[in-house]
């Protein structure tokens, strides 16, 4: 009946929400990367990669959008059932699109959605403002990973793609942030494009994993975006991207080396990060 019981003993199990804790005790780091699809899901499980994010960034890698503000949750459900189909060991996320948790009502049906296609955590954007929705969701058990930084969901308001975090009162705030969601019921927590400096400060802050993408190397693990890490998204790159197909003509073979430059520390690099 629980399969999970058979599974303890095999060389590679499912990686859990338990499992990400430890390896943030023990300082290895996490090796995640997003996936839209099954045939891609079941190459980056076989890489290696601890942690799979389908991301709301498919509304510009798959859709062809400037933005993730148009991606709905039925584009996210499609995604995330896709995703499931071709994973055996690597953890499931799947962001919650824009608008999708106004209130702690809405937010537990769409999580609920997305956790009945095969996510064990759903991802939103958070703040201040998300705190009841964060504890919500937590009240019902539905795993939450809370994205600080730059939150591409609000680039109108914002401004633009930016360093969030320079300025020392915004980095306090940052952190207070962050504390409180985890206070609120916060398994996990993504920061994106801040400083490198924030990026330690914050993961010292938690107990939580904290995932970075622009965090710099002092986060408890890394994530990148699928094209990127593959040389298919073209055009100018934010600075924390590698390509690791270079010099490589084996898409598997990349993403073994991402997983290998992520867990010996290699990745990111002083050229990846921000001050
Ligand atoms: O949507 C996404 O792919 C993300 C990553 C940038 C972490 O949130």
């Amino acid at each position: 009946m629980y399969k999970q019981l058979e599974q303890r003993g095999m060389d590679s199990p499912p990686v859990n929400v338990g499992m990400l804790r430890d390896m943030k005790q023990a300082r290895e780091p996490i090796a995640c990367l997003t996936a839209y699809d099954a045939s891609f899901a079941q190459l980056v499980d076989f890489s290696g990669t601890d942690v799979v994010l389908v991301g709301d960034s498919l509304g510009m890698v798959i859709q062809g959008l400037d933005t993730t503000v148009p991606v709905t949750v039925n584009d996210m459900v499609y995604h995330a059932r896709c995703v499931a189909r071709g994973l055996r060991r690597a953890f499931l996320i799947v962001d919650m699109p824009f608008m999708s948790y106004t209130t702690p009502a809405q937010a537990l049906d769409n999580s609920v959605r997305l956790m009945q296609e095969g996510a064990m955590m759903v991802k939103l954007e958070g703040g201040q403002g998300q705190m009841a929705i964060v504890e919500h969701l937590a009240q019902h058990d539905v795993p939450v990973c809370a994205h600080l930084g730059l939150k591409p969901q609000s680039v109108h308001k914002i401004g633009g793609f930016k360093v969030q975090g320079r300025e020392e009162q915004a980095a306090h705030r940052m952190i207070d942030e962050a504390r409180a969601l985890e206070n609120a019921g916060a398994d996990l927590v993504l920061l994106e494009c801040v400083p490198a400096s924030l990026g330690s400060a914050i993961r010292d802050a938690l107990h939580v994993p904290v995932i970075g993408i622009g965090a710099g190397p002092g986060v408890d693990g890394q994530i990148l975006v699928l094209y990127d890490v593959l040389g298919i998204t073209q055009g100018r790159m934010p600075r924390f991207v590698q390509n690791f197909m270079r010099g490589r003509d084996d898409p598997l073979e990349a993403l073994r080396a991402y997983v290998h430059a992520v867990k010996t520390r290699a990745y990111p690099a002083p050229e990846h990060t921000f001050s």
